[in-house]
């Protein structure tokens, strides 16, 4: 039985029959805690159908998800049902433990992270300039011979997570956290390393985090550029890229170019490999 057909199952007689067709046809689980959004005129049954789904899923919590908010990427959600908004999610052989109340977690990731993952040689430097609990960072040092990553984040709740899942996963030894804006923290990096390898795994307006970037490069660096855009923005957006690039005496040679997720109508998460010459 689909989720749907056993949440109007489990709602019979709880809601009217005529709310029961805007219920939720899906749902999306991070540990053991579900996720769900709800149409607006579902407001005031969202207890009984916090609880159906409690019944329903094997999860310990069920959310409301209602925005995730501003660059740090806030997460606005309510407790509809159950105990507890920390939990521990595994994926890819890694573990990731986080608050979803407090920081976001996307799924829509998970072909990527992989994807970059196989690219890394052993003793490259790598900084990820958006780490999050470490979505990218900790695959990254767990599954390969990386000599050591730079993570940083600008949310301490975010640096929080990241710290423990550096150490449930045991990869101390190739992470260096960095709480603080990446703009400052890559200034003051690139005096001291170039990287081989720079994640931006930021969407909005990633053009404004490029020129700090551009500090940690050298010939051969390849750079995992995350925007969002439609399909005929693309091409402005490559341009204003490598007009940033060449300002600082380098070009651009994109490798790779590939949707990432549906974002919102006819726009779409993309990343780019754009390899440093
Ligand atoms: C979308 S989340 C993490 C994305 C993750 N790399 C992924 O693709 O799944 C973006 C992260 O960037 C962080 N962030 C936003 N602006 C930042 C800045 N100026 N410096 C450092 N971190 C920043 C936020 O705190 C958030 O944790």
């Amino acid at each position: 039985m689909s989720f749907y057909s056993s949440l109007c199952e489990a709602l019979k007689g709880k809601i009217p029959e005529s709310a029961m067709q805007k219920l939720p046809k899906s749902y999306f689980i991070v540990g053991k805690i579900a996720i769900i959004k709800l149409h607006g005129e579902l407001e005031k049954y969202k207890k009984e159908i916090g609880e159906a789904i409690l019944k329903i899923l094997p999860v310990k919590t069920v959310c409301l998800l209602k925005e995730i908010r501003g660059e740090r990427r806030n997460p606005c959600i309510e407790v509809l049902c159950g105990n507890g908004t920390e939990t521990v999610y595994k994926e890819h052989g890694c573990f990731y433990k986080l608050d979803v109340a407090k920081v976001m977690f996307s799924k829509g990731n998970k072909f990527e992270k992989m994807r970059v993952v196989k690219q890394v040689k052993p003793g490259e430097i790598v900084i990820d300039m958006f780490a999050g609990i470490g979505y990218f960072t900790i695959p990254i040092a767990k599954h390969t011979k990386v000599r050591k990553i730079y993570a940083i984040d600008i949310n301490p709740d975010a640096v929080f997570y990241l710290k423990e899942n550096v150490k449930i996963n045991k990869v101390e030894e190739k992470v260096e956290i960095l709480e603080g804006d990446c703009r400052e923290i890559c200034k003051i990096l690139g005096e001291k390393i170039k990287g081989d390898r720079i994640l931006m795994g930021y969407i909005f307006e990633t053009y404004r985090y490029l020129e700090s970037a551009l500090n940690l490069v050298k010939s051969g660096t390849v750079i995992h550029y995350h925007f969002l855009a439609k399909k005929e923005e693309i091409e402005e957006e490559m341009k204003t890229m490598r007009k940033k690039v060449e300002k600082k005496g380098f070009k651009a040679d994109i490798k790779y170019l590939k949707k990432i997720k549906s974002y919102a109508p006819r726009v779409y998460h993309w990343v780019a490999d754009i390899e440093i010459v």
